[in-house]
């Protein structure tokens, strides 16, 4: 999956992506970042990306023109892969044209090259983040995502570019590079290949809109505090059942607003009303 971060602190986005597990899954080819800076997209000679807003208002804000050719250089270097890897699949290609037998992730490549590119712009007047838009959003083979800065962004370019907006939560930061990073980190981890086994992506918070159930290492006892028994039993089908209620009562307790959008079967709901 590739990254594409316009921005006016591309030494911020390269640096928080480059470490861990990101840093890894980029070195490996299964993500790139593509970091590009606005102000190379200045149109005047000092080097200017702000201005102030007509009708007065405290602060500055980013002008048009810059942040949209920056977009523009973005589109056509996708559009020049894209156009790229057609010729090269059809010089390599050796499958008869009426196969009959596609597979279901050459399907989502293919539906996922004929979508129009997604620009996420990062404000807090978006759509507030959560799992499920990252699991929408790790099916794109390209995500430009634009980070704002001073008090805003032209409305105009937002316009003509923007297909959503996403905000990371209820507080306003000083710019969309953190939720940018926010926002690729949780869905690099659903990227195939980026966490080494990919069943721990599946078994986790939000899974099923439940929190995920309280684990233990070694040693047994720590401190005067045992690992609960029955995690030593061996016995996996009541390991299991003990996981699903611990993850149940986490979330009641400590968000209990997801519960309404969980899939608790009617055995489940009747034992949460006991
Ligand atoms: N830019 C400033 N604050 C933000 C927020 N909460 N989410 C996304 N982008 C932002």
């Amino acid at each position: 999956m590739n990254f594409h971060v316009l921005t006016l602190f591309p030494e911020m986005i390269e640096q928080g992506v480059n470490t861990s597990i990101t840093g890894r899954a980029i070195n490996n080819g299964l993500l790139s970042i593509n970091a590009v800076n606005i102000r190379d997209y200045a149109f005047n000679k000092h080097n200017s990306v702000d201005d102030y807003p007509y009708g007065g208002g405290a602060g500055m804000l980013m002008q048009a023109e810059p942040v949209y050719l920056a977009y523009e250089a973005v589109k056509e270097q996708i559009d020049k892969r894209k156009q790229e890897n057609i010729k090269s699949e059809e010089v390599t290609s050796t499958e008869p044209a009426d196969c009959s037998e596609v597979r279901n992730s050459d399907l989502q490549d293919e539906n996922s090259k004929k979508r129009p590119l997604r620009v996420v712009y990062l404000s807090p007047q978006g759509d507030v983040f959560n799992q499920k838009m990252a699991e929408e959003m790790a099916q794109e083979e390209d995500l430009v995502l634009l980070c704002g800065h001073y008090e805003g962004i032209d409305e105009r370019v937002l316009e003509e570019i923007v297909t959503d907006y996403v905000s990371i939560g209820d507080y306003v930061l000083t710019g969309g590079e953190l939720p940018a990073m926010v926002m690729i980190d949780t869905i690099s981890r659903l990227v195939p290949g980026v966490l080494h086994n990919d069943v721990s992506a599946e078994f986790e918070s939000f899974q099923d809109n439940l929190l995920e159930y309280p684990q233990y290492s070694r040693p047994e006892e720590w401190r005067g505090k045992k690992v609960p028994p029955i995690l030593l039993s061996g016995h996996h089908a009541n390991i299991e059942k003990w996981r699903r209620e611990q993850s149940i009562l986490r979330t009641m307790e400590r968000r209990p607003d997801l519960l309404k959008e969980s899939n608790l079967t009617d055995k489940e709901k009747k034992w949460i009303r006991q």
